[in-house]
């Protein structure tokens, strides 16, 4: 099963701890830590200011420019405010866990996402319902860790509901290994653009990680997991390209990204990039 570890506060973990937990592949929730909204807010928690084209909202840490949506003038400056809101929020929350990670972490962007989960059509590539660890097709981490602060920002009681993958990291990579090709072709994609920096042998692994699992029916049918729940009001860490995920149902939630160099983690062996390239014989970057 995976490891979930409730807390009723950032106070509640002694040092160290909380690190470990997430470097073994488990969850931190916190079932009563809201992410409180502001005056005037309660307006923005709505799929309608959704760009056609987007699922998400999005701030660019690098430019601070808001993404995704149709909004403008007084209504997309709000927007911003929230949303830069909820990644201080998501800064503070890490300082208080992880306060080791402190000086490694790489904040990239924060989102929130007001579209339903369950009425989503989409390939199985992109379909976040089935079983999967995170990996980002245009913005190689090139071996660092994602690690993910979500909250639940739902005002009609609706919980998000996720499935997480019992087996670990290594006991799904081992199954999957046979499909692995270590391959680091990453350069042309940088010149044309298509990545933003080189796609690297891990990257490239990543990937093939992500797809094989997505697209192999039987296994999504059969993959032991767990149900979890988290109701409006929670908060949830987790190192989303560690932990199979599958976001299931529910709207409105925020959720900020950060890469974490392995150098930074407590147990750098637990890390994806040693486990694959323990299995694979080879280093990966
Ligand atoms: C995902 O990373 O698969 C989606 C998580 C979510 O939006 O709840
Ligand atoms: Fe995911």
């Amino acid at each position: 099963m995976a490891e979930v570890l409730e807390l009723t506060g950032l106070g509640d973990v002694g040092a160290g701890t909380a690190a470990e937990v997430l470097e073994r592949g488990g969850l931190l929730l916190f079932p009563k830590l809201p992410f409180a909204l502001e005056p005037g807010e309660a307006g923005l928690i709505d799929a309608a200011v959704l760009s056609g084209k987007s699922k998400n909202i999005s701030l660019d840490p690098a430019t601070g420019a808001v993404g995704g949506s149709n909004l403008e003038g007084e209504r997309l400056a709000a927007m911003s405010a929230m949303v830069a809101r909820f990644s201080a929020r998501a800064d503070e929350i890490l300082a208080a866990l992880t306060p080791g990670y402190g000086p490694h972490l790489q904040k990239r962007r924060t989102s929130f996402r007001p579209g339903a989960i369950e009425t989503r059509a989409l390939s199985p590539r992109k379909d976040d319902k089935r079983l999967h660890v995170d990996a980002f097709p245009a913005n190689p981490v090139q071996g660092r860790r994602i690690l993910r602060v979500f909250a639940n920002a739902n005002p009609h009681g609706e919980a998000r509901l996720w499935n997480v993958g019992d087996e670990g990291f290594e006991l799904f990579a081992e199954r999957f290994r046979g499909k692995l090709k270590a391959r680091a072709a990453g350069a042309w994609r940088e010149r044309l653009g298509l990545t933003k920096g080189r796609r690297t042998a891990y990257d490239s692994v990543m990937l093939q990680l992500h797809d094989a699992a997505k697209f192999d029916d039987a296994w999504q049918k059969e993959a032991p997991r767990t149900a979890l729940s988290f109701p409006p009001g929670s908060s949830w860490v987790v190192y989303t390209d560690s932990v199979l995920h599958a976001a299931m149902a529910g709207q409105h939630a925020l959720e900020q990204t950060y890469l974490m160099p392995i150098a930074g983690m407590t147990e750098a062996r637990r890390s994806p990039l040693r486990i694959l390239e323990r299995l694979t014989g080879r280093p990966l970057l």
